[in-house]
């Protein structure tokens, strides 16, 4: 989803809680299969978190860095802050889930990527808020609320 349609805010906020929603079902997962010891499985749980996390969350972020964030702060320069800080939540979560990928070469699944896990999604629910209230205004205050 591009432009026009990111800004409107339902539309916008409908795709982070259905990316959230599913992101917390994975890591709801992936804590029994270490609960189960049920260690490939785990793995397997983690392997589509990652994907999840990359091709949704991360391409939102990318799609909204390359359009809406620049329409935003040429029509209002005001924002250019705001903008700057949401660039940064992106880039925190970028660096989770790359240290997840990483860590996945040379350690079995274990308790550390539930905390990681756990990271991106605080993050997430934190840039959300403020994407709505920061940049697409408080006009209709957004009632999304932090775990
Ligand atoms: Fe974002
Ligand atoms: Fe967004």
């Amino acid at each position: 989803m591009s432009g026009p349609s990111l800004r409107k805010k339902d539309a916008h906020s409908s795709i982070h809680e259905a990316a959230l929603n599913e992101v917390k079902e994975l890591r709801e997962l992936y804590q029994k299969c270490l609960e189960n010891r049920e260690i490939e499985k785990a793995l397997q749980v983690l392997e589509v978190a990652i994907e999840h996390w990359e091709t949704r969350t991360l391409k939102h972020a990318e799609a909204e860095e390359e359009g809406l964030y620049k329409e935003m702060t040429m029509e209002n320069p005001d924002l250019v802050t705001t903008v700057i800080q949401l660039t940064r939540d992106h880039d925190l979560m970028r660096r989770i889930v790359e240290n997840m990928k990483l860590r996945l070469q040379t350690h079995e699944p274990d308790q550390k990527m539930i905390t990681l896990l756990d990271c991106l999604v605080i993050i997430d629910e934190i840039h959300n808020e403020d994407e709505m209230n920061k940049l697409l205004g408080d006009n209709e205050k957004y009632t999304g609320k932090l775990v």
